[in-house]
């Protein structure tokens, strides 16, 4: 086989920048260990920066977003059981931000390949790279029993945290940066309309909470919990008496609770695999970095990540290996700033038991300020609705 990118990872990273690469009349093939049901029962984030719903927009698979997905003028932040709200429109000039699920986001851009009549292979076995140091890369994937090889111009690793892209890469050639958050936060998805509006992120002394939705009668809510609880220790009842505890009056009594089609807990963590190019291998999204939920940073950043990237492909096959060349430092300048975002949201909002009562003093007071100052609540309000994409 053979094809111009071979991409590996049908997550939302790879599976956009499919799209992208098709409308730029380059042609991929994405290889997948999971089944396409497997892929859209995963749970993530999901908030759409301007820069995403107009890459989604440019791939063509905007039209269900625009119209079920829901624009979001502010946020709330609660604490000391008050609700305070952050008008993101006001303070950037006139951005919001799209509330429309990865899940959803990811089904569409599934659709869409499959209406185009371009190739996924799912259930892709032992995936292995080769030979991406020189100018003619290989991929090769076992399913059925039969050993297959793909040849390509370039891979692109996109195969989240976990993928075989990155850990392909020599370690002496790559740098990695983490930091692991002492506490997790479990997940609840249940038919119900959200409590509010607009989402609410809640400081409380028994720890985070966030109110969010997926549309106007679905809700996501999360609590902050210990890195070892078990799911299955949660019953429903028991996350929804903690959430309330972890709001204010008027929301603890308006919340309408149901029973939860997903639950699940998962770590938070901040980690950035550097550079993002090897020879002729490109990282993209969860494959070279991971941000903590708290602000939804990691779907955009595989998003302009992508963006980056079939930029950079078609302006090679124009002639220019500019893009390339400056790929990985592009992204980097963008990721750096969303770990720094995603890990101070994290360090303010969060119960940090290690910091005691000072650190608590300090949170207290860096919320009153952030509430009551339009420069700080500016510099909050342009990062959640997300900083402009740079060339
Ligand atoms: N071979 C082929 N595919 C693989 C391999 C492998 N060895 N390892 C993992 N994959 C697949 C996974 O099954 C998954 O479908 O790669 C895909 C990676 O998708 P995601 O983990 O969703 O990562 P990404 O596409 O970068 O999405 C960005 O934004 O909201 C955040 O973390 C959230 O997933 C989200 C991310
Ligand atoms: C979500 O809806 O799942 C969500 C929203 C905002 C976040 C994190 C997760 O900051």
């Amino acid at each position: 086989m053979r094809a111009q990118v071979a991409i590996i990872g049908a997550g939302p990273a790879g599976l956009l920048l499919g799209a992208l690469l098709h409308r730029a009349g380059i042609d991929a093939l994405i290889v997948e260990q999971r089944s396409a049901d497997h892929v859209l029962g995963r749970i993530r984030a999901g908030v759409l920066e301007q820069t995403t719903v107009d890459l989604l927009d440019a791939a063509g698979v905007g039209e269900r977003m625009h119209r079920e997905g829901l624009l979001h003028d502010g946020i709330e932040l609660c604490f000391g059981g008050t609700r305070h709200r952050i008008d993101l429109k006001t303070l950037t000039g006139g951005k919001h931000v799209m509330v429309y699920g990865q899940t959803e986001v990811t089904r569409d851009l599934m659709h869409a390949r499959d209406a185009a009549g371009l190739k996924t292979i799912y259930e892709a076995e032992h995936v292995s790279l080769h030979d991406f140091d020189g100018a003619h890369p290989r991929v090769r994937y076992q399913q059925a029993g039969a050993t297959h090889e793909i040849e390509c111009d370039f891979i692109a690793g996109c195969d989240g945290f976990h993928g075989v892209s990155r850990a392909s890469v020599p370690a002496g050639a790559i740098q990695v940066h983490e930091k692991v958050y002492p506490f997790g936060w479990l997940g609840l998805l249940s038919e119900t309309p959200p409590v509010s509006p607009e989402l609410i992120y809640s400081n409380h002394e028994r720890g985070f909470a966030l109110c969010s939705m997926r549309s106007l009668h679905r809700s996501r809510y999360y609590l902050q919990c210990p890195i070892d609880d078990k799911v299955e220790a949660w019953s429903d009842e028991a996350f929804w008496a903690e959430l309330r505890r972890r709001l204010d009056r008027e929301a603890a009594e308006s919340l309408v609770t149901g029973p939860s089609l997903e639950k699940s807990i998962a770590p938070l963590r901040s980690f950035v695999a550097e550079p993002m190019r090897f020879g002729r291998l490109f990282l993209a999204g969860d494959a070279a970095h991971i941000v903590p939920p708290t602000g939804a940073k990691g779907l955009n950043l595989a998003a302009s990540d992508v963006g980056y990237l079939s930029r950079a492909l078609a302006a090679f096959y124009a002639g220019s290996e500019e893009g390339l060349n400056h790929y990985s430092e592009r992204c980097l300048r963008r990721v750096w700033k969303a770990v720094r975002f995603s890990w101070w949201f994290t360090s303010l909002m969060h119960r940090f038991p290690e910091t005691g009562v000072f650190g608590q003093k300090l949170q207290a007071a860096e919320l009153d300020y952030l509430v009551h100052s339009t420069a700080a609540s500016t510099v909050l309000a342009e990062n959640y609705v997300g900083l402009p994409l740079r060339d």
